[in-house]
């Protein structure tokens, strides 16, 4: 393996308009050597002696387990964090915080609902802040998400995608990274759902720069035509369960099934970032079936992160 380049030691990634699109080729190019390696065994201490922290507001999986195990596997130490520990509740800052933990870890990774609170550590910590998922971006899943779109079909440019459901998160972080790859991203999403408006114009502004296209439309059944990945999440993101069964209603119509699958292109490929509600969202035979990358793409988070550590880490 080439030596990892030093041009992002100490950058934050807190969301994916944070790295230009060179910056995140070169993410992507390094997780794809890092998992060639480790397929072959190879051990990698590319952060020795270093303790990563891990603070979590809300659960995971595939966050949580990725980033341990590549912490371990990169020769570092994890340290998970459950934030409800944290003395922020009885009125510690989180400047204070993020001043305090630089002293003692070599980044942090976190997992919050309000975006302010990642920006906030960012604005006053001296080591790289990971996004582990927020409200409104998971720079991370988006990273892997590409990283599979690109081992499908050998480059990103013109790759035509389509999510489906609700304007979150990740349809924020997907359409950014699309947006600075020069994929061509249409979201179908119902006008209540539909992602943050001064997100798509931007996304559309980085769209024409890099040759991309991004577009929000209200019919599944159009933007699924023709597309060559078709993306969708969970309805009701963490925090939103009260609005569970509104939301099982409003969004029926944008289920990824079989007909919808039918209506794109002949090589389609299926994507969700996990967890998935079998049934609600996802039918079980797209999930299962054999156009489904969804394993490769959960794979590819580990990738991803170990990438990101090893180029932002000092
Ligand atoms: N996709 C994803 O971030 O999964 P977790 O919520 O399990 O971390
Ligand atoms: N939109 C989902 C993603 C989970 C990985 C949520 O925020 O719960």
């Amino acid at each position: 393996m080439a030596g990892v380049p030093d041009t992002l030691k100490g950058r934050h990634f807190t969301r994916v308009a944070d790295w230009s699109p060179a910056e995140l080729h070169l993410a992507l190019d390094l997780a794809d050597e890092l998992k060639v390696e480790r397929r072959r065994r190879k051990e990698l201490r590319l952060l020795p002696g270093r303790t990563v922290g891990l603070i979590f507001r809300k659960p995971s999986t595939r966050t949580r387990i990725s980033s341990e195990v590549g912490i371990a596997e990169l020769g570092g130490m994890a340290l998970y964090v459950p934030a409800a520990d944290l003395p922020l509740a009885r009125g510690e800052s989180t400047r204070d915080t993020a001043l305090v933990l630089s002293r003692f870890l070599s980044a942090i990774l976190i997992r919050t609902f309000d975006q302010a609170e990642v920006d906030e550590y960012a604005e006053h910590a001296a080591i790289p802040i990971v996004n582990g998922l927020t409200d409104a971006a998971h720079p991370l899943q988006a990273l892997a998400d590409a990283m599979t779109i690109r081992e499908r079909f050998g480059s990103l440019e013109g790759v035509r995608v389509a999510y489906l459901g609700d304007g979150n998160n990740v349809c924020h972080s997907l359409m950014r990274i699309a947006a600075r790859t020069g994929m061509s991203l249409v979201a179908a999403c119902p006008d209540v759902y539909r992602p943050d408006e001064a997100i798509v114009a931007s996304c559309i502004d980085d769209a024409r720069a890099s040759g991309g296209a991004i577009e929000v439309i209200a019919d599944p059944h159009e933007a699924v035509s023709g597309a060559q990945v078709l993306y969708t999440d969970v309805w009701t993101s963490m925090g939103q369960e009260e609005e569970h069964e509104r939301r099982l209603r409003e969004l029926e119509p944008y289920r990824l099934d079989a007909a919808k699958l039918a209506l794109a292109d002949d090589d389609a490929v299926a994507l969700h970032c996990l967890p998935a509600h079998v049934g609600d969202e996802i039918t079980a035979e797209v999930l299962y079936g054999d156009r489904s990358l969804v394993w490769d793409q959960a794979e590819n988070r580990l990738h991803v992160y170990k990438a990101v550590l090893a180029l932002t880490v000092r």
